[in-house]
């Protein structure tokens, strides 16, 4: 299996575990780092609205949790049509750990519908290198 299948497959197999009983949209997140691990996280919504979280967020958390900072390509299942894209605040988030030419695969649970990299999802984008 190629890489991108099997973020696909690792987005997928989270997907069916969101917790998205307020809107129904459920979203499955799959990170591939630069040193070649796949972490993955559904979207986890909260009667307290705005407590809610995105999958790419808390794939993110899994991926520094266990010690990673590098991303290498980022990989969304997303429900219905038209295919989502990550929002805005988790491009920022994706962008504290990926570079401007970092693939985001845009996908349904058939496969990938759209490719972009970070940078034209996030132009002109703020980051840590403007901290230094
Ligand atoms: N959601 C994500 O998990 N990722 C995105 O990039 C877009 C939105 C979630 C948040 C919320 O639980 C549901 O989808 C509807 O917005």
């Amino acid at each position: 299996m190629d890489r991108i299948s099997e973020l696909h497959a690792a987005a997928l197999a989270v997907h069916k575990n969101a917790h998205a009983p307020y809107s129904n949209y459920f979203v499955g997140t799959a990170i591939l780092t630069k040193s070649g691990r796949i972490f993955a996280g559904c979207n986890v919504e909260n009667a307290a609205y705005p407590q809610g979280a995105c999958a790419e967020a808390n794939a993110i958390g899994a991926m520094v949790a266990a010690g990673e900072r590098e991303i290498a390509a980022v990989l969304s299942v997303f429900a219905g049509e038209p295919t989502g894209t990550p929002c805005g605040g988790c491009r920022q988030r994706i962008r504290e750990f990926a570079a401007p030419n970092t693939p985001i695969y845009s996908c349904d649970s058939t496969g990938v519908r759209a490719t972009y990299t970070l940078d034209e999802l996030l132009p002109h984008s703020f980051g840590p290198d403007h901290l230094h």
